[in-house]
């Protein structure tokens, strides 16, 4: 495709959680597009597993072990990117914790557990790398994943939904005070994307596919190519004016479900591959 090829040519990117689900569905498609890459989570087998596959595409590609909860290790990872690669362009804070308990029924560990993944790992993944993605050529990018869930409440998960949302809040004010250093930052919210392992817990293990399915105007779940092709979009050239911003990318699911026309747009773009 024209318009990705080559579209990151030359820049380094930073993929936390990139051993597997929408991290590593980034990570592929910014091979793809020319990009190298620096892998960081919890299992480092895992990533292995993931860069070997990079390799084969042809990318040069690196994996580190961190924890985002743990900022000594997010920063030691930022390290190992300019250390093998000269610079630091990109940074996609993606790693996330998240389960199903109703809040009457969380512990409070289980409450903390997933803020400091989610909210406190992605003020690590920033605050680590400000000052690469400031000394990027390109002009850096801080892209955190959200959801769309955030903003409207999410029973069943009120510690995601809340790091999610303070997720939001964040990475709007590190637009405001980033900007003038040349970093662009903005957050991506998938919707409901079919081949990851949440998706997976969330709707098929308790048999919610169908009523999820039901809401989405475009008809079927997104896949995490979907989500890497608005982070292609946001990390090349042709994002270059744009921060502050929440890309939705949910097939309509959050703005579009009327329950009206839904069901005429699902029949026409069933087909889609
Ligand atoms: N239901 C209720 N409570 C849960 C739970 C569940 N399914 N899973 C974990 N918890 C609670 C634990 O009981 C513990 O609380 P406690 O000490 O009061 O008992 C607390 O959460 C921490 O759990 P623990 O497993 O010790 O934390 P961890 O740091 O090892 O792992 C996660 C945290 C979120 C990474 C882990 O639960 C996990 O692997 N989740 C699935 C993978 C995932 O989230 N993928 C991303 C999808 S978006």
């Amino acid at each position: 495709m024209t318009f990705i090829q080559n579209a990151l040519a030359g820049r380094v990117a930073l993929i936390t959680g990139g051993g597997s689900g929408i991290g590593l569905g980034i990570a592929k498609a910014f091979a793809g597009a020319g990009g190298r890459l620096v892998l960081a989570s919890r299992d480092l087998d895992k990533l292995e597993g993931a860069v070997s596959e990079l390799r084969d595409m042809g990318a040069e590609a690196l994996a580190v072990r961190a924890d985002v909860r743990n900022f000594e290790e997010v920063e030691a990872a930022v390290r190992s990117a300019l250390d093998a690669f000269g610079s630091l362009d990109i940074v996609i804070a993606n790693a996330a914790g998240n389960f199903i308990v109703p809040a009457a029924q969380m512990s409070p560990n289980a409450w903390k557990v997933v803020i400091d993944i989610d909210l406190n790992g992605t003020f690590h993944c920033a605050r680590a790398s400000y000052e690469a993605l400031k000394a990027s050529r390109f002009g850096g990018r801080f892209i955190a994943i959200s959801t769309t869930r955030a903003l409207e409440g999410w029973p069943g998960c009120a510690h995601a939904g809340a790091a999610k949302a303070g997720i939001m809040s964040l990475v709007r004010t590190l637009a405001g005070e980033w900007g003038p250093d040349g970093i662009r930052c903005n957050t991506i919210a998938p919707g409901a994307i079919g081949d990851t392992e949440g998706a997976k817990r969330l709707y098929e293990d308790r048999g919610e596919a169908s009523h999820q399915l039901a809401q989405i105007p475009l008809g079927q779940f997104g896949k995490t190519d979907d989500i890497a092709k608005a982070a292609i979009y946001l990390c090349s050239e042709a994002g270059d004016y744009i921060t502050g911003a929440d890309l939705v990318v949910d097939g309509g699911r959050e703005r579009g479900h009327s329950g009206v026309g839904a069901p005429k747009v699902m029949a026409r773009d069933r087909g889609r591959a």
